[in-house]
């Protein structure tokens, strides 16, 4: 991915105001109480401060948190980093991974992944939509090289490119549908997480993924609640990201390992039976 978060910044002034600048970029940089100049922000290093009219701002190294939420230019919805950090956990993401995800989308979930495997690592992204694939080559600075991501503009119906994948993330609309292309992808044991907004979602990927040998581990949503930092004053912040969205977590089994179907699935209508591909 390049060193995505090396050229970049942060400037706060530890209030309302957030905002990453890429200092390779020489531009004038917006403040509330007027500008300054990135040449000039290059000269302060990071954990420094520096005043425009009598408001001072601090400036920071900018981590990866930093970029998904305040760096990243949005054109999907994202996975957001609450939810990022457990799927690295529960999919264990690690150095040297071979790896596979759909959508790629605004390209949050990709620099996160990305910067988890490594050098050594390989992330292999598919995306159906082409101005998409090339707003991930921009902003992740993909094309130069100097990269652990393999980006496939493709429908995910179309195929999977690679075998014996470590692990596989569904970010899609509709991820009951490509479950056999992903089933067949992983290695045995491989790990697979899906994201999907709505609950009829989830039920609809149980039913489907009862139809393949895979053992599903986990249904959960994460909720994250922050608090106002004033130590006389310790409270919760009036706003919250509510719901982004529901998690389920699984493991491939190999073939013919399972499973007598269950009987507790809720059984949808015919025609709205997902497509075991
Ligand atoms: C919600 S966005 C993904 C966001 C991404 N995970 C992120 O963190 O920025 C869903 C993406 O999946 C893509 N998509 C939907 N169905 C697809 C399919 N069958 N094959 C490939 N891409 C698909 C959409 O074009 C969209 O960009």
């Amino acid at each position: 991915m390049g060193d995505l978060l090396a050229t970049r910044v942060v400037v706060t002034d530890l209030a309302r105001f957030r905002k990453v600048i890429d200092l390779s970029d020489s531009k004038l940089v917006g403040l509330p109480s007027g500008h300054i100049h990135s040449d000039e922000l290059r000269k302060i290093p990071p954990g420094g401060s520096f005043e425009v009219r009598d408001k001072r701002y601090y400036i920071l190294s900018c981590d990866m948190h930093d970029f998904i939420l305040d760096g990243l230019k949005r054109n999907t919805q994202i996975v957001y980093p609450k939810d990022a950090g457990y799927i690295l956990m529960k999919m264990d993401i690690a150095p040297g991974k071979r790896i596979g995800e759909a959508g790629t989308g605004s390209g949050a979930l990709t620099a996160v992944f990305s910067r988890a495997i490594g050098d050594e690592g390989r992330l292999y992204t598919y995306e159906h939509d082409i101005g998409l694939v090339n707003h991930a080559i921009s902003t992740l600075g993909l094309g130069d090289g100097d990269t652990n991501i393999v980006i496939h503009h493709r429908a995910l119906e179309e195929g999977i490119d690679e075998q014996d994948l470590d692990a596989f993330f569904l970010d899609v609309r509709e991820p009951w549908k490509v479950l056999k292309t992903v089933y067949d992808a992983l290695k045995p044991s491989g790990h697979l997480g899906v994201l999907v907004p709505t609950t009829n979602q989830v039920s609809r990927m149980l039913q489907g993924l009862n139809l393949y040998d895979i053992l599903v581990t986990e249904v959960t949503e994460i909720f994250l609640r922050s608090y106002k930092h004033v130590p006389g004053r310790l409270r919760p912040l009036d706003r919250m990201v509510a719901h982004t969205g529901y998690l389920i977590f699984a493991r491939k089994l190999r073939p013919g390992s399972y499973k007598p179907f269950q009987k507790d699935v809720p059984v949808f209508e015919e025609d709205d039976e997902p497509d075991a591909g």
